[in-house]
């Protein structure tokens, strides 16, 4: 078990790159290898999360290649070229492999076991097992109350398209759904009601599969084969959250954060500061394989407590930890709802950063489906859990930075999942 150890800070500077975007690499691996030919990933994130779907990928017969951890070559072999492997798929701590890759595997013509750690083991799956087997599939797991849970065994072909209206907002269910949908005969289409991060309907489009998105419906073709692409993947937004917030709340700094993914399906951090008072400027936009990025300053300022609701919510749904902690040093209160999704992450997030923040001195009440956050606090020294979940740590690991004294984060090896090299980055500045 590994502990982090956070001094207060008393002025963040300088220049930083974020290592590469989750959600963008687990993708670029997942449709590069049901691309024909060569596909070439650079600024891949060689995470946890991303080397477990690399591996089940490669455990299906796919060759792919790493040199210095971010650069892939996947020797992608069309939407035939998976192989039924006997061997138990294990997606790790990743919620998006594993919900992601069923899509594809309810389209193949063979049985495949699926599971992952403990916590995986307790996320539900019935939210994308309906509708693959809607589709045709034939999917069986661990039944408790009404839900479904891993190992998943997944018996798959011969799928027909359906027509999904997402009952809740979420990019991985949506993308399960496009992914299964590129085995279907026919047109397979998704209708959100409130946009979550559309990276699989992006790169669908920059591979040439046939994609289409009308407002809040995304629909795909299937069995038609793609080719191969290069990908470039931008700085992960949701790890820069973590630097820009470190940035904005400790006085005395200033922070440029290069090449980060600007989707505006994932920029809700950025609004949500900006509405607290933050000083932030986006810089130097650039399309690159159809996803935006750009640089990013932050000045520290003086921030205010705000309500966080709606539309919103799917766009900041894995930085409501981190901005948690910018509101514990905003004046007033800040109020976030319609935020229950967040109990069934990697923790549950409402009570785990509730929980670990009140040990700092935050006064920070839980509800139902949000927070409520009164500020400013000035954070005592403690010793916190990261609760094994990743973002928990982070968030602590920060708002250790704004502390009277040192903060101790145990059990912080869960930060490779998403963040490697986040301790010796945030040392650095
Ligand atoms: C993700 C979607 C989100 C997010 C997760 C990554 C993705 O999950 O929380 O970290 O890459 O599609 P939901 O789809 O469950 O909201």
């Amino acid at each position: 078990m590994t502990n982090l150890i956070v001094k207060p800070s008393k002025g963040i500077k300088g220049e930083i790159h974020i290592p590469g975007d989750k959600s963008i690499s687990h993708r670029a691996i997942m449709i590069g290898s049901l691309a024909k030919g060569e596909t070439i990933i650079n600024g891949f994130l060689p995470s946890a999360d991303c080397l477990a779907t690399v591996e089940c990928f490669r455990k299906l017969g796919i060759d792919i290649q790493m040199t210095n951890g971010c650069k892939i070559i996947i020797d992608g072999k069309g939407l035939k070229g998976l192989r039924q492997t006997k061997e138990l798929l294990d997606v790790g701590n990743s919620g998006t492999t594993i919900r992601l890759i069923s899509g594809i595997l309810a389209g193949q013509p063979f049985l495949t076991k699926i599971t992952g750690d403990e916590s995986i083991q307790k996320r539900p799956m019935m939210r994308i097992v309906r509708p693959l087997r809607e589709m045709g599939a034939g999917i069986v797991g661990h039944v408790k109350k009404d839900n479904i849970y891993a190992p998943l065994e997944i018996d798959g072909g011969n799928l027909t398209p359906i027509e999904y209206e997402l009952p809740v907002a979420s990019a991985q269910v949506k993308s399960a759904v496009l992914l299964a949908g590129l085995f279907a005969k026919g047109e397979t289409s998704v209708i959100e009601k409130n946009k979550a991060r559309n990276h699989t309907e992006r790169m669908l489009s920059h591979f040439g599969a046939d994609i289409r998105v009308q407002g809040m419906k995304v629909g795909v073709r299937g069995m038609r084969e793609f080719r191969a692409a290069e990908v470039d993947v931008p700085g992960d937004i949701s790890s820069a959250a973590f630097f820009i917030v470190a940035a904005a709340i400790v006085p005395d700094s200033e922070l440029l954060i290069k090449n980060v993914g600007v989707n505006p399906t994932r920029t809700g951090i950025i609004d949500v500061l900006h509405r607290m008072g933050a000083d932030i400027q986006v810089m130097n936009e650039q399309l690159i394989a159809e996803e935006p990025r750009a640089d990013i300053l932050v000045k520290s300022s003086k921030l205010k407590g705000i309500k966080i609701d709606g539309s919103i919510v799917p766009r900041i749904i894995d930085e409501i930890p981190i901005i948690a902690v910018a509101a514990t040093q905003a004046e007033g209160t800040t109020e976030i709802r319609g935020a229950r999704e967040l109990r069934i992450k990697e923790s549950d997030r409402l009570a785990t950063i509730s929980m670990e923040l009140k040990k700092m001195g935050a006064n920070i009440k839980e509800l139902d489906d949000g927070l409520i956050i009164k500020g400013p606090t000035a954070f005592k020294a403690a010793t916190v859990d990261s609760c094994g979940d990743h973002r928990i740590a982070m968030s602590a690991a920060i708002a250790g930075l704004a502390a009277s004294g040192e903060t101790t984060i145990e059990n912080t090896d869960c930060i490779e999942t998403s963040f490697p090299g986040f301790g010796k980055l945030l040392a650095s500045i």
